[in-house]
């Protein structure tokens, strides 16, 4: 029987490895799930594996925060322990966070194969520590899953060989496509004071958290101000990332009009996200999330990995540039937001064809 070994870590791995593992138990594998313990609070954790109904894991490194080299060093101290102990097939990673990167360096010097779910992703800004983490991962790995036309592009543009690229679309959708009518009973609009007699309030949902964004102060300063100005339109709705939130708890920042709040578990903030009138967020998978929900999105970016969002969904990039964003923002909720279109095979089905992938892979032999 196939031994596969799953790395996850933070919490956007979470709702990705959630139809993987599902479709591969149908088939019979003998499945290990390991997680490293980058994201440790119940919020940000073990609440997606609640409500998305991922097994508890069988391995849990406890690494913590820390800063990129102690994270990962530490995750790959331990990794390379489990690997030595339980001696997978096959070790399938998910995304460009720290755990992705750390785990398929040690696998491939311990000469297990690695597969990297969500492959081929380029925001070609190397300033970002995601692009390192893909760049590496992509390397190593051995079957590479991209979920659009363009990942296979990048991939083969850097000579990986073809034989091992497989679009398999979009993971995080098949998630969000299981987990869609478990929103419909919950009562978060109400709570919020967004919907009542009178019908759905429009209001605006707000996520932050990439460096480039919090970290630098006056930029976090100016962005804030430019959300109490759309604040004056519609109510605005911001879950709060740890690392966001202890920004501004360094700073003395005045944000009256902003509903801030503790992060949200997948089904509370999906329930948010498919009403809202706007997103605006720094992060990757919302701007897949809202491409395929049909809601507008306004990303605080320069650049994104997700291209697709932007040339068939309803992403826009408005750049570091909060005067752009209160302009798009105004638009907007003015009536004239971007429509788009879903994505090739962001269908609810890519963690089906993963798993039939690495089923015909293995039939050949060991994988290379
Ligand atoms: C990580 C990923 C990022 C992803 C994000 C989603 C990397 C390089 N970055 O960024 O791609 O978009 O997760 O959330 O892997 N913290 C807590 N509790 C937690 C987790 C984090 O308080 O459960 C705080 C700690 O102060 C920590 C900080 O948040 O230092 C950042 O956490 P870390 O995992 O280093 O990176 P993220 O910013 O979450």
């Amino acid at each position: 029987m196939v031994h596969i070994l799953h790395v996850v870590g933070a919490r956007p791995n979470f709702m990705k490895v959630a139809p993987v593992l599902r479709a591969l138990g149908s088939t019979g594998a003998r499945q290990t799930l390991v997680h490293t313990g980058q994201h440790y609070d119940g919020n940000m954790s073990e609440a997606f594996f609640v409500q998305l109904g991922i097994p508890d894991p069988d391995v849990n490194l406890g690494v913590g925060s820390g800063t990129h080299a102690v994270q990962t060093a530490q995750i790959m101290v331990g990794m390379e322990q489990c690997l030595i102990e339980r001696r997978p097939d096959l070790v399938l990673v998910y995304g460009d966070v720290n755990s992705t990167v750390a785990a398929a360096l040690v696998a491939s010097k311990l000469h297990v194969p690695v597969g990297h779910v969500e492959a081929g992703l380029r925001s070609g800004d190397l300033t970002m520590p995601e692009e390192i983490n893909r760049l590496v991962t992509d390397r190593l790995a051995s079957l590479l899953f991209t979920p659009s036309e363009d990942g296979n592009e990048h991939l083969l543009r850097e000579g990986i060989d073809p034989a091992r690229v497989h679009m398999v679309g979009n993971v995080m959708i098949d998630t969000l496509v299981r987990m869609l009518p478990a929103t419909d009973s919950l009562s978060v609009l109400e709570q919020y004071g967004l919907s009542g007699n009178g019908g759905l309030k429009p209001f605006v949902l707000v996520t932050l958290h990439r460096p480039s964004n919090v970290d630098d102060p006056p930029m976090l300063e100016q962005l804030l101000a430019a959300l109490a100005d759309i604040a004056e339109r519609a109510p605005v709705i911001f879950p709060v990332h740890p690392r966001t939130r202890a920004r501004l708890d360094e700073g003395r920042w005045s944000r009256p009009h902003l509903r801030l709040v503790d992060p949200l578990g997948y089904l509370e903030f999906l329930a948010l996200l498919r009403r809202a009138a706007l997103v605006v967020t720094d992060s990757g998978g919302i701007q897949e999330e809202t491409t395929y929900l049909g809601v507008p999105c306004l990303t605080v970016r320069d650049n994104t990995e997700r291209p697709v969002t932007v040339s068939l969904g309803t992403n826009t990039l408005v750049g570091r540039n909060p005067e752009r964003l209160h302009f798009e923002a105004l638009r907007v909720l003015g009536g004239q937001a971007k429509r788009g279109t879903v994505p090739p095979l962001w269908d609810g089905r890519a963690g089906e064809r993963i798993a039939g992938i690495v089923t015909r892979a293995r039939a050949c032999g060991p994988i290379p």
